[in-house]
């Protein structure tokens, strides 16, 4: 099966168990769990959940252990989407090809359904490990506690909208809010997967040094797409960026300049890898597919 075919599979898998985390969508609350169900299953790339997958069974994990904690990574994600879709944020009408969250149930809804897939993530994971009080699984806990917060994700989000108001323009800067509102996740992904399967300190360190390199190059080819990618193939409003003055590697160094960095930060990102060998196989193809990624 080649790469393509492989990650498709991986995808309909990933569908599945969401599927089976995901709140029944009755009682008074009915709206907001809707609201949830909608933007977790009108798609996505499923990168962040198949990172755990990887990970754990790169290092010879087995068994369904690792599902609750994929599913809660996903619903940590969406959470993130869903509000930072909103006015009050980037003040997006579309997401994942759908109208957003608020431009449907409304915003008062699309803060709670957040709230909700925020909470339902950590219920999700608590509930495996009170099963089965395991250390690995609680590290794994931690690791998303920490990539979602504010050392980690809402740092970022929070640094890139006072880059707005500020105008700031500078490399330290940018990368804060790379490393922090989108390398935060995905390095908690690859650490959940590792914890989960007992990785050791020294694995856990690589896998940490490539999902921050691996997430700053994720949001720079995000912020290229954002300047020449396609509603088709992105499913969002594009060219938002420059029209809020967000500062990307775009409004630092250029287009040009971006796609150069964008390589060497890859070359970064497969460098941290090294210690694994023929395992990381898979990331090692991600990280070279993500460099011309079109969606
Ligand atoms: C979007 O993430 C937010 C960024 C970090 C750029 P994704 O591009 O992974 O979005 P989905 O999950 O595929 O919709
Ligand atoms: C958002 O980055 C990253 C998150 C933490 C959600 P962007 O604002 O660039 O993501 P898009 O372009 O709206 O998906
Ligand atoms: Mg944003
Ligand atoms: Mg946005
Ligand atoms: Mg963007």
């Amino acid at each position: 099966m080649n790469f393509k075919d492989e990650m498709k599979q991986k995808v309909a898998q990933i569908e599945i168990i969401l599927d089976e985390y995901l709140p029944a969508q009755e009682g008074l609350q009915k709206t907001v769990l809707t609201a949830m169900n909608t933007t977790v299953k009108a798609g996505g790339k499923r990168l962040r959940p198949m990172l755990i997958n990887e990970t754990y069974q790169m290092f010879g994990g087995k068994g369904d252990i690792v599902k609750p904690f994929m599913a809660a990574i996903e619903m940590v994600h969406t959470y993130s989407l869903v509000h930072d879709d909103l006015p009050a944020m980037d003040n997006d009408d579309y997401r994942r090809g759908m109208p957003s969250n608020h431009k449907v149930f409304g915003e008062a809804n699309a803060v709670l359904a957040g709230d909700g897939l925020l909470s339902l993530a950590f219920d999700t994971m608590l509930a495996a490990i009170a099963n089965n009080p395991c250390q690995g699984e609680i590290k794994a806990a931690q690791a998303v506690s920490e990539g979602a917060g504010v050392q980690g994700m809402v740092a970022g989000q929070v640094a890139d909208l006072a880059s707005e108001k500020s105008g700031a323009r500078d490399m330290d800067t940018l990368r804060f809010i790379h490393v922090n509102k989108t390398g935060a996740m995905i390095r908690a992904s690859l650490l959940a997967g590792g914890c989960v399967a007992g990785a050791d300190e020294e694995q856990l360190k690589a896998l940490s040094d490539f999902g921050y390199a691996y997430g700053d190059l994720f949001q720079m080819t995000d912020d290229i797409l954002d300047v020449e990618g396609s509603f088709e193939s992105m499913g969002k409003t594009l060219g938002k960026d420059a029209q809020e003055g967000k500062l990307t590697y775009i409004s630092l160094v250029g287009l040009e300049e971006a796609k150069k960095i964008a390589g060497q930060t890859a070359e970064n990102a497969l460098a941290a890898l090294e210690i694994f060998g023929e395992k990381a196989w898979l990331l090692r193809e991600l990280t070279n597919a993500t460099v011309n990624r079109k969606s």
